[in-house]
């Protein structure tokens, strides 16, 4: 397996209340609320000017790690409208749906699925103890339409899941990356959903986006795969966190498993919102490229170069979110860490180094001096080409650490009167606040070995 490096395990720290990130998220340049100037938009974000390159690093280890480390792996990227048919075959228009209740007392609308069992039995509302109304449906499907010619326009959806892309592409990388099975294939996409009940932050939305691996395998072989992608997924996540105790497995019980499945795992990680899903490891079967051949009336079996046996291949599923990977992240690195002398306390992301948004920054001890201030340009500029660099030289030193730390920015360069004398800077690290003097000229290597992955 072809991992990168595990973060090292840190002591246990309260859970972090949402509001701190989402607070820092904006105050930062993480996250925005969309169309905020109009009010806002439920279960709608922006990625700022850090959200954008934090999110582009945690696309770009997952990418590395699936498509790039695997030969029998290759990725695509599809759109997110389709043709209409597609969510019938896939099931979604007749059952992607939510059931929800309205509290006729207090207003507050619920997803059944969402209740504990006694608040259903005795139709209570958890949240006063009201009266619930019935059940009404609601498919979270969101609607286009196509063409612009009124009464001749065709109505189809924004995508409820990006995976669907990768069934209808099967056939076509088949036939021109000369993949045989067992093979997979990989996207990162946005998908859709008008969920009814949106919310804490970036958890429930409905723009978001997904990761998706749909790894074909002959039926005899399902198993096999099944147990190694799900131990591959476990581990991915491990090596990005810290708390490493709060993730977990769960086993879908037999009331969850979709007919066709035999097995299904969560990948769960605590948070204030208690376990919560990150990643589904589904087992499809032949479920989807089934439903597609009989749809689309094109047949997607596949037949061995060698044996000649012909059969629909079985697909090991393993579909994560790329948002929820960017909030449990958030939650999972921050800390207010209390100050030895009683200041203000120290907030810092202690994220993975090669997915932080920025991974140096770079500091003139001063910044009327013109010699300190050429000199820390010339290093930023430098290390510019390489990685994400910010250059600083406003106020005390001791705060354009705290501003670094904030965003988990790994290593602050500073260049004091020494540097005049011996091309030496410091360089001081997020975790452990520790100094060291490096040379100039050394620091691409010795930066590029603890940021990048290999
Ligand atoms: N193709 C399988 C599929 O879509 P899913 O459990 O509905 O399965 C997969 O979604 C992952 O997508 C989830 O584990 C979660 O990380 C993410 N996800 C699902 N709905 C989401 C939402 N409304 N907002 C943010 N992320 C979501």
């Amino acid at each position: 397996m072809t991992q990168t490096e595990q973060a090292p395990e840190v002591q246990d720290t309260p859970l972090v209340p949402i509001d701190k990130i989402v607070a820092l998220s904006k105050r930062r340049g993480f996250v925005y609320p969309n169309s905020e100037i109009y009010g806002g938009v439920a279960g709608i974000y922006d990625f700022g000017p850090l959200g954008v390159e934090f999110r582009n690093n945690i696309r770009r280890y997952w990418w590395w790690s699936m498509v790039q480390n695997h030969d029998n792996v290759v990725g695509i990227e599809g759109a997110t409208i389709t043709h209409p048919r597609v969510w019938e075959a896939s099931g979604h228009v007749e059952n992607f749906v939510d059931r929800l209740v309205d509290c006729k007392k207090c207003k507050r609308r619920f997803r059944i699925d969402h209740l504990a069992p006694e608040n259903v039995a005795q139709n209570k509302c958890p949240n006063c103890g009201g009266e619930l109304t019935e059940p009404r449906t609601f498919n979270l499907l969101m609607e286009t339409y196509l063409g612009v010619v009124e009464g001749d326009r065709m109505k189809t959806y924004l995508r409820g899941e990006a995976c669907q892309n990768i069934y209808l592409d099967y056939d076509n990388v088949l036939k021109s990356s000369r993949m045989q099975i067992p093979f997979g294939i990989c996207q990162i996409g946005k998908a859709y959903r008008n969920e009814v009940t949106p919310g804490n932050f970036l958890f429930r939305q409905r723009e978001f986006e997904q990761w998706d691996l749909q790894f074909f395998v002959h039926p005899s072989e399902m198993q096999k795969w099944f147990d190694y992608w799900k131990e591959y997924r476990f581990e991915w996540y491990k090596s990005i966190i810290n708390h490493k105790d709060r993730l977990h497995f769960r086993e879908h019980g037999p009331d969850e498993l979709a007919h066709y499945a035999k097995q299904a795992y969560d990948i769960e990680y605590r948070t204030v919102l208690g376990w919560q899903e990150w990643e589904g490891i589904h087992w499809r079967q032949d479920w989807d490229l089934s439903r597609h051949s009989q749809y689309s009336g094109q047949d997607l079996s596949y037949t061995d170069p060698e044996t000649k046996e012909r059969y629909i291949p079985w697909i090991v599923e393993t579909s994560g979110g790329v948002d929820r990977t960017f909030l449990n992240l958030l939650l999972d690195a921050y800390e207010e860490e209390p100050d030895p002398n009683g200041k203000e306390p120290r907030t810092v992301l202690r994220l993975h180094p090669m997915l932080a948004p920025v991974k140096v920054a770079v500091f003139p001890l001063q910044k009327n001096k013109e010699e300190l201030t050429s000199t820390a340009k010339g290093i930023h500029k430098r290390l510019q080409r390489l990685m994400v660099s910010q250059y600083d030289e406003i106020g005390a030193i001791g705060r354009r650490y705290r501003r670094q730390d904030e965003i988990g920015t790994p290593y602050c360069i500073t260049v004091d009167f020494q540097t005049l004398e011996d091309q030496t800077v410091t360089v001081r690290e997020r975790d452990k606040m520790t100094q060291e003097r490096i040379a100039i000229d050394a620091l691409p290597a010795y930066l590029l070995e603890r940021v990048g992955w290999q």
